[in-house]
């Protein structure tokens, strides 16, 4: 069986991280602020009832490094290791006839988008927002396929606002074909297991399909089905799909939109996608994705920890990285072996990802997913007189009309090797395997 969005559901649910709320809830502000309040719970989050639509909404399905550990079948620590494998025995996805994605299809005139759970986020947001599809196009040049996330601002039935910019993929691949005169074809899968997700927002070498990445990570080909009414594929299993064309030569307003830094990017003029057709399965759920929660930051982390993690293990013993909450600050633990090691460490995880501000080196005894954790060993065992690395007017976070983003900081939180004994943290034994549930 096709591990799919129902497929996870089920794992969650039996592994006690599958949140159900029964009421009905409005998808303007209410249902995003039930899913803020469940957003440290590590858990998915089913609505059942949502005004105005027929179909329900999943959110939180990669919220915690944990549910990402039952997903890899990991430890949280080694999600990232399970990723480097799989990402470099990437798998050609598999074609098929059909699939239950393809159970109801609406065309032209009976397209309407509004019959979806159509979510406005936050008090700013222009309006509602299509957060969680994923984007399969083609290059009109190669024919090869490429899928990104790419949020979706609902301007009518049958048309949606898109940002799509170079350097980023798909827009490289519009720019091709508008240069030709020609209307972009595009498929929006919308509803997929999280691996699909995962892929698609990972910065892959242009030219690689990322659903040969999301096979890799399920380790069986992804099956695929051919759209309707473009040249493109969407996966079997997918929820729900639009498709339908990004007009050439066409800019429009879209935003202002509340994204990943929890700030407000303007309102600028983005592409335009008009829908022509939808395909679901009969009683779809909807996924949504709120930007900067812990499943945004969690999706957008992995891939650059693994970039991290393979330029730190070179100059070290490293045991875990994590770059969540906000994909600028960095974590590591390693077994340090000398004491200039953990600037070393900063050093070259600021060298393999430009976008890191802060990075903390930690012993192998500091929870690096944990940030009380990290803030602990900051306190006691950093020395602000000697343990920092200050890089100025280094590359940062590109969008920095403030230049907020131009320096760089790391911090040595180890305790010195020669008095590791004074600084070996006390234990409560069984603590770490004991499940709470059973003393309740
Ligand atoms: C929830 C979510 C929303 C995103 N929205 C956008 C977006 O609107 N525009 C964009 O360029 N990238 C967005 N991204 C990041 C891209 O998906 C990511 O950079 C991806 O690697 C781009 O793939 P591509 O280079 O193959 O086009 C988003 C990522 C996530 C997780």
């Amino acid at each position: 069986m096709q591990r799919d969005l129902r497929y996870c559901l089920e794992q969650f649910r039996s592994a006690n991280r599958l949140l159900t709320v029964g009421r009905e809830v409005d998808p303007r502000f209410e249902l995003p602020a039930v899913m803020k309040a469940a957003e440290g719970s590590g858990q998915a989050i089913v609505f059942e009832k949502v005004k105005g639509s027929r179909f329900r909404v999943v959110n939180n399905l990669a919220g915690s490094r944990d549910m990402l550990a039952l997903l890899f079948e990991t430890r949280p620590e080694r999600v990232i290791n399970q990723w480097i494998e799989r990402v470099d025995n990437p798998m050609e996805p598999r074609l098929v006839s059909s699939g239950p994605a393809k159970e109801v299809v609406k065309a032209g005139s009976k397209v309407d988008l509004g019959e979806l759970p159509m979510i406005t986020h936050c008090h700013k947001d222009a309006g509602p927002y299509i957060t969680a599809g994923i984007v399969v196009a083609k290059d009109p040049d190669t024919g090869i396929r490429n899928v990104s996330v790419n949020r979706m601002q609902y301007k009518g039935r049958n048309k949606l606002g898109i940002r799509m910019m170079p350097p980023q993929h798909l827009g490289l691949i519009h720019e091709k074909s508008e240069k030709k005169g020609k209307n972009l074809e595009i498929a929006v899968a919308i509803g997929n297991h999280p691996f699909e997700i995962l892929a698609a927002a990972t910065t892959v070498d242009r030219g690689v399909d990322e659903f040969s990445i999301s096979s890799a990570f399920r380790k069986e080909p992804l099956q695929l089905v051919k759209c309707e009414t473009v040249d493109v594929e969407v996966p079997a299993t997918a929820e729900i799909v639009l498709e339908g064309e990004v007009l050439a030569g066409v800019r429009e307003p879209e935003g202002p939109f509340g994204d990943f830094m929890q700030y407000y990017v303007p309102v600028m003029e983005n592409h335009v996608f008009e829908v022509k057709a939808i395909s679901h399965r009969q009683d779809a759920i909807y996924q949504t994705i709120q930007a900067s929660s812990l499943e945004d930051t969690h999706i957008l982390a992995l891939s650059r920890e693994a970039q991290v993690y393979a330029a730190v293990s070179k100059v070290a013993e490293v045991r875990a990285v994590c770059l969540a909450p906000t994909i600028m600050n960095c974590a590591i633990s390693i077994r340090k072996r000398f004491e200039a090691e953990p600037k070393d460490v900063a050093a070259a995880a600021f060298e393999a990802y430009s976008w890191l501000k802060y990075c903390v080196v930690v012993d192998h005894d500091v929870n690096v997913f944990d940030g009380n954790d990290i803030w602990w060993a900051m306190a006691t065992r950093s020395r602000p007189d000697t343990g920092l690395l200050l890089l100025e007017n280094e590359p940062g976070f590109p969008r920095d009309p403030f230049q907020i983003h131009q320096s760089k900081l790391g911090i040595d939180a180890t305790a010195p090797l020669n008095q590791w004994e004074e600084f070996e943290r006390k234990i409560v034994p069984g603590f770490d395997k004991l499940r709470l549930d059973d003393y309740l």
